[in-house]
């Protein structure tokens, strides 16, 4: 479970990480931080690309990262995009990717302004399709 301190940090990286996004044609951008076991923080931002469903979401760039530097267990993660009036949840498909690594994941839906709306990946996504159905 992240402390108060992790929290902040957690959210503050979200928010660099929006900026950095790639969102030529939607002129969306969405960053996302995630807090793994260990207690490191991988970033992540969308990327578009001209062939537009190639497009990948901040939080799967995030955990994708994550696993290729190493990381399995996470416990936390914060998503923010530049909607200042409602806290912004993951896509449906970022949701299930999310899911691989565990259900226990405390959601940080994070605004503009960094204040915060803490939700869980359970919330998020009741009943869903894991690995532990595959016997994995
Ligand atoms: N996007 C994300 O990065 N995460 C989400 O959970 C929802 C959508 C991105 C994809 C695309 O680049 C832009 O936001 C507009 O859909």
């Amino acid at each position: 479970m992240a402390d108060n301190a992790q929290v902040r940090e957690l959210v503050s990286k979200c928010m660099q990480a929006r900026d950095r996004a790639y969102c030529p044609y939607s002129r969306f951008p969405v960053g996302a931080a995630i807090l793994t076991a260990g207690g490191a923080i991988i970033t992540g931002c969308n990327v578009e690309n001209a062939s537009y469903g190639l497009t990948v979401c901040a939080e799967r760039t995030a955990i994708q990262r994550a696993v290729a530097e190493g990381h399995r267990k996470f416990t936390a993660i914060a998503v923010t995009c530049d909607i200042r009036d409602s806290f912004v949840g993951p896509c449906g498909a970022c949701r299930q990717v999310l899911i691989e690594f565990g259900t226990d994941l405390v959601v940080y839906l994070t605004k503009p302004d960094g204040s915060y709306k803490e939700t869980s990946l359970k919330e998020l996504l009741p009943l869903p399709f894991s690995p532990a159905h595959l016997g994995k």
